[in-house]
């Protein structure tokens, strides 16, 4: 909602009824509790799109419940500049609701030139972090991630190097992303040891990916660890977007690098098929795609990008379907197997 100040200006209040329908999960064994469905900002909040429409996806997403944010340092494109266009917004809107927001980035791809800029060392993470906070316009993140494992860099260097950015009070918690099974293992570990706060594994899943069932999950569950679902819609596939064809203005429409139209043709025929089962169920198949992951104990919250307001509002309607029947879960397993 927007508000007149008594100089006229309008100012953002937030919905208050704001956490009455959103449900919260426990991170792990972690004293943090995460929404189901949180907001990444890998795409749409970049300078190359509408900053008013990213304003307006950040507004509904808090107005729903919606406190865990995801970044990581390159996103955009150009790199960082979701970051700084947040730090925009935040200044304008969410100031006053700090303490409410869980705000997530990450280090490990791509970032800056020379041999400093990339990777898993000491120097990357905790020079990128200081950059990040500085766009964002924030004193501390509330989850600093490793975003790839490093073949090359000691994992003690690394979690150190994590450590370190927990001790100096610029994250409070820390997570790794993309780590298979063995690593994530030893990564809880060093930072038991280290006594630092690790609670959440950030992972790609999706009914069209399922590599973490493969003992990904339970080693997060054995090590107290909550797992944070990335493209639960396989970045635009299973909703009823791509079923007529490929509009113009979706991301396999506009050529991205992530999704092209031939992946999208691959896979048609199961879409169709999922979609039918998500509509004999009453819900959207986005619908369904989400409450499928969140079934599993393992995962704290499906972390969705949304390209507009209103995507966000119907993928958050997941929430009222949850339950599967054996029935459905074998005929989703037939399609996707
Ligand atoms: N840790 C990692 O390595 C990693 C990697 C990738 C992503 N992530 C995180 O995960 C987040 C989500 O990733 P993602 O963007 O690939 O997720 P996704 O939820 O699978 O895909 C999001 C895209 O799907 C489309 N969409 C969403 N809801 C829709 C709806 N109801 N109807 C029709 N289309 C819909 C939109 O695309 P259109 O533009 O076509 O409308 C939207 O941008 C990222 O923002 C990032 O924070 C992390």
């Amino acid at each position: 909602m927007e508000i007149n100040d008594k100089s006229g200006v309008k100012s953002y209040l937030a919905e208050e009824g704001r956490y009455d329908s959103m449900t919260y999960n426990r991170a792990g064994k972690s004293g943090v509790l995460l929404p189901a469905i949180s907001l990444g900002l890998w795409h749409n909040f970049g300078f190359v799109d509408d900053l008013k429409n990213g304003r307006d996806i950040l507004r509904t997403a808090f107005d729903l419940g919606i406190t865990h944010l995801d970044f990581a340092n390159n996103y955009g494109p150009p790199p960082g500049s979701a970051e700084e266009n947040f730090g925009t917004i935040f200044k304008q809107d969410f100031k006053a609701y700090r303490d409410e927001l869980f705000i997530a980035t990450k280090a490990g791809y791509g970032m800056w030139p020379g041999p400093y800029g990339d990777f898993g060392s000491r120097k990357y993470l905790i020079s990128s972090l200081d950059q990040s906070l500085k766009r964002m316009g924030l004193d501390y993140v509330d989850i600093f991630y490793h975003h790839r494992p490093d073949p090359d860099t000691p994992l003690e260097e690394t979690m150190g190097g994590l450590a370190d950015i927990v001790r100096q009070g610029k994250a409070l918690y820390v997570g790794i992303s993309n780590y298979g099974p063995e690593d994530t293992q030893k990564a809880a570990k060093l930072l038991k040891d280290l006594k630092v706060p690790f609670i959440l594994h950030q992972a790609r899943y999706s009914m069209f990916d399922r590599w973490v069932e493969d003992g990904l999950l339970d080693t997060l569950e054995n090590s107290g660890l909550g797992c944070i679902a990335f493209s639960p819609l396989e970045q635009g596939m299973l909703t009823d977007k791509y079923l007529k064809g490929i509009p113009k203005n979706s991301r396999a429409g506009n050529d991205s690098i992530f999704l092209n139209a031939e992946t999208v043709q691959s896979n048609i025929e199961k879409i169709q098929n999922l979609n039918t089962i998500a509509q004999e169920r009453g819900q959207k198949l986005s619908q369904m795609a989400i409450a499928w992951l969140l079934r599993k104990p393992q995962i704290t919250s499906v972390l969705v990008g949304s390209s507009s307001s209103n995507q966000l509002k119907e993928n958050v309607k997941a929430l009222d379907n949850l339950l599967f029947n054996h029935e459905e879960l074998k005929l989703i397993d037939g399609i996707i197997s």
